[in-house]
């Protein structure tokens, strides 16, 4: 079975965009491939300065993971700083990638440029010696990315071919894939934008644990249009066009099926609201058991890092023995 490994970092509260964007195709995804998903936490210490706050991040973002239905038994899920291969094979990575190859990612660029008057710490120069870990530790076969994560897959099959052929037959080279498309949401009150979480209002973002009054009040300030007409058409109608998606993804049913159904934009409004409130009230429902249930969610945690140990550490022992590193024995 192919094995498709994605990780996410816990920055930022997860938003229904995150929801029937992604997290939706991964739980979908769980039945149909081989799939790692880890939170990589060490990832979000490259912008952490202060104490407290990743690890009750982490522990919200594993709960809302396993909220919307990914199912440890099925799947892999687990936190990056629970399988310290991480932070291991990261060194070897490290010395594997060169100094130029590192300056040349985009990302690092764009980072460091806007943190310019802030601490610019090593680890985000090496970042991505550190996701070449996290992708080569399983053997991964395909890593789904977007367009803005692309360059560090790239880098990761480079650093993995290198490898090889310096010390012999080591790593699977990975394939970037595109993600299955999901729902392409947008903020609400600028529906030219993606939905994110870097958006500058709120009203626009819904986020998952959001109250059923406030997401319907949400939904009824969306912003549309004056000319009155329902219709799919992205280009010329963003704001309606992103309430008939939802509503659609919500649905299972076409978007131009269901801007057919409509003639008023206030019960459009309404609709995707109240489907909306339907599809998120169990995530929630099973989010707050989850969180107020915390030795069950260091059970469904300690699985994952078991599985996914199993296999890093011998990814890890195989990297040494190749290097000839001196065994303890
Ligand atoms: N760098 C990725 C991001 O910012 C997160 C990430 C870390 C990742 N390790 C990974 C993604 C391994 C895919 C595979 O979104």
């Amino acid at each position: 079975m192919t094995r498709v490994l994605s990780c996410i970092q816990p920055t930022g509260v997860v938003h229904l965009g995150n929801y029937l964007g992604a997290l939706r195709n991964w739980v979908s995804g769980q039945h149909e491939c081989d799939a790692f998903h880890g939170i990589v936490d060490l990832h979000a210490l490259t912008v952490t300065d202060r104490p407290g706050v990743v690890g009750p991040s982490t522990l919200e973002l594993a709960a809302t993971l396993f909220a919307v239905g990914l199912d440890p038994e099925v799947a892999t899920v687990f936190v990056q700083s629970h399988v310290p291969e991480h932070s291991q094979l990261g060194w070897v990575m490290e010395c594997t990638v060169s100094y130029g190859e590192l300056s040349r990612m985009t990302q690092f660029k764009d980072k460091a440029a806007k943190r310019e008057a802030d601490f610019v710490s090593a680890g985000l120069f090496t970042y991505p010696a550190l996701q070449a870990a996290d992708i080569l530790l399983y053997d991964a076969n395909e890593v789904p990315v977007g367009e803005d994560q692309r360059q560090h897959v790239e880098i990761t099959r480079d650093i993995a071919m290198r490898f090889n052929s310096r010390f012999g037959d080591t790593f699977v080279v990975p394939k970037v894939v595109t993600p299955k498309a999901g729902a392409k949401v947008t903020d609400l009150q600028e529906p030219t934008a993606k939905m994110s979480k870097s958006s500058s209002s709120e009203a626009g973002i819904v986020y998952l644990l959001d109250e059923p009054a406030a997401i319907m009040k949400k939904f009824k300030r969306a912003v549309t249009d004056s000319d009155g007409e329902v219709r799919f058409d992205r280009a010329q109608k963003p704001g309606v066009s992103n309430l008939v998606e939802i509503l659609a993804a919500c649905t299972g049913k076409s978007p131009t099926d269901v801007a057919a159904s409509y003639t008023q934009y206030g019960p459009l409004k309404n609709d995707a609201g109240q489907a909306v409130i339907e599809l998120l009230t169990p995530i929630q429902h099973r989010y707050r058991e989850l969180m107020g249930d915390r030795a069950e969610l260091s059970r469904l945690l300690r699985v994952g890092a078991d599985k996914a140990r199993a296999v890093a550490s011998r990814t890890l022992q195989r990297t040494y023995d190749n290097i000839g590193l001196l065994p303890l024995d």
